[in-house]
């Protein structure tokens, strides 16, 4: 009786230590953080299906830009891409010309690609910004070995699309599971960028916002238009 209420004690003080225990958020850290671009391959690009093809497009370009502008060491790699697979969009690939292209032959969990996993170790990075297509298996199966091997993970939502949305919604409810963050290409660049006095910062960020992310990008020319041409009108002054 004596040990039961021992150790009910000691359940009950271990669940007040668990939810007392203050969470971390770890952010993206531009000076320790990698990119991955996994199979955004053109052959794969007619999978998606939970984004219309322009915004997808937009998407994954804007994810291979942030390795660019952040000057993040960025591993391409692709998936038997003479096959029905296909390439990497050329323009992916100019903006990473010195990058690592690690070109699998038959591996579908990247991981599990020893010259992937040597190019991903090379970089000497803790962080890592992936997306993939298809996001239940290119994405999900690689976050998941890269947080069992003890890196902090940040699935980049925008750029990994499949089959439909509720594919993709349990495939990011697995993620999560196991840890790894889910989040949105705005949420990326915001947490890279940090403040928007830093370099990169605005004067970096803003065209590429304009070219992938229309919304923000309309917010930025409206204001610029109003400061350089813009009248006030009757009423408007509230
Ligand atoms: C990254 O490195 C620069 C230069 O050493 C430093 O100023 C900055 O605080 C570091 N961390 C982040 C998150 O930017
Ligand atoms: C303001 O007007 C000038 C002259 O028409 C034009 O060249 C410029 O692009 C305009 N600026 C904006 C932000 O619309």
């Amino acid at each position: 009786m004596q040990l039961t209420l021992r150790s009910l004690a000691l359940t009950l003080l271990g669940s007040f230590v668990a939810r007392s225990a203050a969470y971390t958020f770890e952010r993206i850290d531009k000076n320790n953080s990698m990119l991955l671009i996994v199979d955004h391959q053109i052959g794969l690009f007619q999978l998606v299906r939970d984004f219309n093809p322009e915004e997808y497009r937009n998407n994954i370009l804007a994810h291979a830009a942030m390795g660019q502008i952040f000057n993040l060491p960025t591993v391409l790699t692709s998936s038997a891409e003479t096959g029905p697979n296909g390439p990497i969009p050329k323009e992916i690939v100019a903006m990473h010309p010195n990058a690592p292209y690690i070109k699998r032959q038959g591996e579908v969990n990247a991981w599990d690609s020893p010259e992937f996993r040597a190019a991903v170790k090379a970089t000497g990075k803790k962080q890592v910004i992936l997306a993939g297509i298809v996001t239940d298996v290119c994405t999900t199966f690689l976050a998941m070995s890269l947080v069992q091997e003890g890196y902090t993970v940040y699935a980049n939502a925008d750029a990994s699309g499949t089959f439909n949305a509720q594919v993709a919604a349990n495939a990011n409810a697995r993620m999560r599971d196991a840890g790894v963050h889910v989040i949105s290409q705005f949420a990326v660049a915001s947490d890279l960028m940090r403040d928007w006095r830093n370099t990169p910062g605005p004067v970096e960020l803003l065209p590429m916002f304009d070219r992938y992310l229309t919304p923000l990008a309309f917010v930025v020319r409206a204001h610029a238009a109003a400061v350089q041409n813009g009248t006030i009108i009757p009423g408007e002054s509230l």
